[in-house]
């Protein structure tokens, strides 16, 4: 029986405890570049003590961008700056992943924000700003307000499977040791394998077996060019919450054949793919569905959404429903949650502190201390 302040070990990746924090999209980049916002908003959730530090979603190619404001890695000038989250990261003790991502359908909107600050769903680029057309499965849009995609052709998705290789390399070159493909939340990946947004006649079509060939040919072309000793994961919804849709059944059949591919580890979300599904909101809404995927197919798993408190995450990894928790808006509210977390479940041997921030800590527990931040004197004078 495992606990949430374990490690654990997948591949060469030992993770100092169960806790990852969830991709999430900053829309803070100017052409792709890592800047000081995700240095210091992801480097604060490493100090915070998780386990596994994910970026939001980054793009495999720059039509791939749900807004022009998203980090990627489609060019080699974009590796240094991912080079230096990775440095911070590990500094901290923390493993350093990377998302992967194409929006497909999704692509070319402007940030929630730009509108009202209180936006969730932004809007379509106009053509001054700089609109892109839209690369999908079939041309069916995702919404009233979305444009329809154009039906990609072969070569199109043969270039799309190579830019997640290339990128997979770049994210190596760049230090990261765990790598997730986004095929989740109604992107690309997600839109070939739902029937709902997929009604090609070809080869990537029709079938499960088809419509997943898109997913499976990019987790073996990663696959190959990632290293041996590193994780590869992918996110997957396990529902579209739709009759007729994308289903848990189907999910943990891709789960079986991403895993004959070399892939390590499912990361359990849902939904995305059917604007305004009925979805039982709650909390730890989608373990269930980490739970299947994890028992059918055999592989370790990620639950994620609305894992609010400690006891909860705890509960979750102890019943063996999910390996890990990964954690998004909780973590928003706060960095220090798995610090805290390890204080509350009275784990706090386990849980390492920046030996710069002990004094605010030591009341709390007996923490271990973090030393890797910290410059080291020279003894040589
Ligand atoms: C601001 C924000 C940005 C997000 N961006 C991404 C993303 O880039 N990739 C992704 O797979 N999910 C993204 N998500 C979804 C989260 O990773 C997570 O699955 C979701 O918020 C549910 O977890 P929570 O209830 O702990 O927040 C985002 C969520 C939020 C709140």
């Amino acid at each position: 029986m495992s606990s949430l302040f374990d490690p654990i070990t997948l591949r060469g990746v030992t993770l100092r405890n169960r806790i990852g924090v969830s991709p999430m999209c900053q829309y803070s980049s100017v052409d792709g570049e890592v800047n000081d916002w995700h240095l210091v908003h992801l480097g604060s959730r490493a100090a915070g003590g998780a386990g596994l530090v994910l970026t939001e979603g980054t793009a495999v190619l720059p039509e791939g961008r749900i807004t022009p404001s998203d980090l990627g890695l489609w060019r080699d000038g974009h590796v240094e700056g991912h080079a230096r989250i990775v440095r911070f990261l590990k500094s901290q003790g923390a493993a350093a992943g990377i998302q992967l991502a194409h929006a497909g359908r999704k692509a070319a909107r402007l940030p929630p924000w730009e509108l009202d600050p209180r936006e969730q769903q932004g809007r379509p680029l106009t053509e001054e700003e700089g609109a892109w057309p839209l690369d999908g499965a079939s041309p069916l849009a995702f919404d009233d307000g979305y444009a329809a995609p154009r039906e990609m052709t072969g070569e199109e998705i043969r270039r799309t499977v190579e830019a997640f290789a290339a990128a997979a390399r770049r994210a190596d070159a760049a230090g990261y040791d765990w790598l997730e493909v986004h095929a989740a939340h109604g992107y690309l990946l997600h839109s070939f394998n739902s029937p709902l947004s997929n009604r090609r006649g070809d080869e990537y079509g029709g079938t499960l077996e088809n419509r997943c060939r898109i997913t499976r040919e990019v987790a073996q072309a990663v696959r190959s060019v990632w290293p041996a000793g590193k994780v590869l994961s992918f996110r997957l919804s396990h529902t579209d919450w739709t009759d007729g849709g994308w289903s848990t059944g189907d999910t943990v059949q891709l789960a079986r054949w991403l895993k004959e591919d070399g892939v390590d580890l499912i990361d359990v979300s849902s939904g995305g793919n059917v604007p305004r599904p009925t979805i039982p909101f709650g909390p730890g809404y989608q373990v269930p569905g980490a739970e299947a995927v994890r028992s059918g197919a055999g592989i370790p798993v990620a639950a994620v959404g609305m894992i609010l408190e400690p006891s909860q995450a705890e509960g979750i990894i102890r019943e063996g429903q999910a390996d890990l928790v990964y954690l998004g808006r909780e973590m928003l509210r706060d960095p220090y949650w798995p610090l805290r977390a390890a204080v509350a479940l009275d784990r706090t041997g386990e849980a390492r502190v920046p030996v710069q921030y002990n004094t605010a800590w030591m009341r709390l527990g007996t923490f271990a201390l973090e030393p890797l931040s910290v410059p080291r004197i020279s003894s040589k004078r």
